[in-house]
């Protein structure tokens, strides 16, 4: 039986075998405080948060580091469990500095949310608070360390998922401190999705810090246009301006991560240097106009294309980072009026193989299907720094024990280790490539193909 039947707070609650009491308390919507546990990171364990009592347990027990077991009886809200999750909040605000008001992380902190709840109204703590000197890291984090809880989501996303190991933990007890090594920037491609993570307002979002207030900003659900991955993202604005952007969690495409192209590069939004406005060129001079005047001056134009030359010889020519969704009302418009000539490869200018090539390149397979693979092989590509969230899948898969390979122009860094590694010039990665195709025929016993087959 791959499941078992357990007791929380009075409701009868089925988990997988050998998973924490807080999975089973999160999928049975029964909510246990936390603050290092993550449900995409290894289990720390070192806050104490999440301490709940278990029947016949002599003392509570961590919630994520607790596997559950058939018959267990959890409970969540007992005095005991209260008066240990109360104890551990104490004990973490005898540090924590009280600085809310000024503090970024005001209004979105786990930590400010969580000691309402669980806090006391008066310290009972009056010694000196520890102070830990603050660290320039780089452009995109800011720092903060008197505020971490020490709960290593950050240390742990970089051993675990970010493959850089940027920061870590230095010293012990109370002189332990969060910092990168030898005082480092941090500078890896998905740096900031510790930002995210800190539970606390120790690391902040440096181009964002001191900009807006949580509550004053408003959601709206996008899609990033940098990679095809087209990581899921909110953008928050401020009376129509942009003042960040964060994740939105889809376990198919981004999980809960974003690279950090996608996340910063809002600021460009808002540069002087943008075109905001339609523009319409006449007599060689480029004018600023309205909307509905640019409309129409392009529908007439559109129109006398049209009847002068025959739709036929009308097209349109799209962005490549467009969406799936614009394309599509591109490509309506273009057959509404009677043309099929659409095209988003805007670089591209020998066209021989479009038979064998589909003009909308595709994985093949979903996105989160990546990080199940058992073999991959890599041609001309630095993926790590071009698709950061595809190479997070691929690190996850070489962490299950799949081989990575790759045939590269350039020796590429990786941030996981890779089996066999080609790199040559571009002329000879054809042969390269040819031999892969003739050693997997071999394998799956077919012949080679006629045009192949001169290379090999
Ligand atoms: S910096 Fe933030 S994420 Fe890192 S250990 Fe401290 S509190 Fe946790
Ligand atoms: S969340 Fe369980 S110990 Fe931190």
């Amino acid at each position: 039986m791959d499941t078992v039947t357990l007791e929380v707070d009075g409701k009868k609650v089925t988990a997988r075998k050998g998973e924490m009491i807080i999975q089973a308390t999160d999928a049975a919507g029964i909510y246990v405080p936390r603050f290092c546990y993550h449900k995409q990171l290894s289990v720390a364990a070192n806050c104490r948060m999440c301490l709940v009592e278990v029947e016949k347990a002599p003392k509570p027990l961590p919630a994520c580091a607790t596997p559950v077991a058939e018959g267990m009886v959890v409970r969540t809200r007992s005095p005991l469990a209260r008066e240990a999750q109360k104890g551990v909040m104490e004990f973490l605000l005898i540090n924590h500095p009280l600085d809310c008001p000024i503090c970024d992380q005001g209004g979105e902190c786990k930590l400010q949310d969580l000691a309402v709840g669980y806090g006391k109204d008066v310290s009972r703590y009056h010694e000196a608070k520890r102070i830990v000197k603050d660290k320039d890291i780089g452009p995109l984090i800011a720092t903060e360390m008197t505020r971490c809880i020490h709960c290593t989501r950050c240390v742990r996303f970089g051993k675990e998922l970010g493959g850089v190991m940027e920061f870590g933990g230095l010293g012990r007890g109370e002189h332990m401190e969060i910092r990168t090594f030898l005082d480092r920037s941090v500078d890896s491609e998905l740096s900031g999705n510790v930002i995210d993570l800190c539970p606390v307002g120790a690391l902040t979002s440096k181009p964002f810090r001191y900009t807006a207030r949580p509550w004053e900003l408003m959601s709206r659900p996008s899609v990033s246009p940098h990679d095809c991955v087209g990581a899921n993202l909110d953008v928050h604005v401020r009376r129509g301006e942009a003042m960040r952007v964060v994740p939105r969690e889809n376990e198919a495409v981004n999980e809960c991560w974003l690279s950090d192209r996608d996340r910063f590069s809002y600021e460009a939004l808002n540069t002087d240097a943008r075109l905001t406005r339609p523009m319409i060129r006449r007599n060689g001079r480029w004018e600023e106009t309205d909307w509905q005047t640019a409309m129409e001056f392009t529908a007439a134009g559109l129109r006398k294309a049209v009847s002068a030359h025959g739709a036929g010889q009308v097209g349109a020519l799209a962005a490549p980072t467009a969406t799936v969704e614009e394309f599509y009302l591109l490509g309506k418009l273009m057959r509404a009026l009677g043309s099929s000539n659409v095209d988003h490869r805007l670089r591209q200018m020998d066209f021989s193989d479009d038979e064998a090539m589909p003009p909308f390149p595709y994985l093949g397979q979903e996105i989160a299907n990546l990080e199940r693979l058992g073999g991959v092989l890599l041609v001309g590509s630095n993926l790590r720094k071009e698709q950061p969230l595809l190479n997070l899948r691929l690190r996850k898969a070489v962490r299950k024990g799949a081989h990575v390979a790759v045939i590269n122009p350039v020796d590429y860094e990786f941030n996981y280790p890779i089996a066999h590694s080609l790199v040559t010039d571009l002329m000879a990665m054809e042969r390269a490539l040819a031999g892969v195709a003739r050693a997997l025929a071999a394998r799956k016993g077919v012949a080679v193909p006629g045009e192949l087959s001169a290379l090999i």
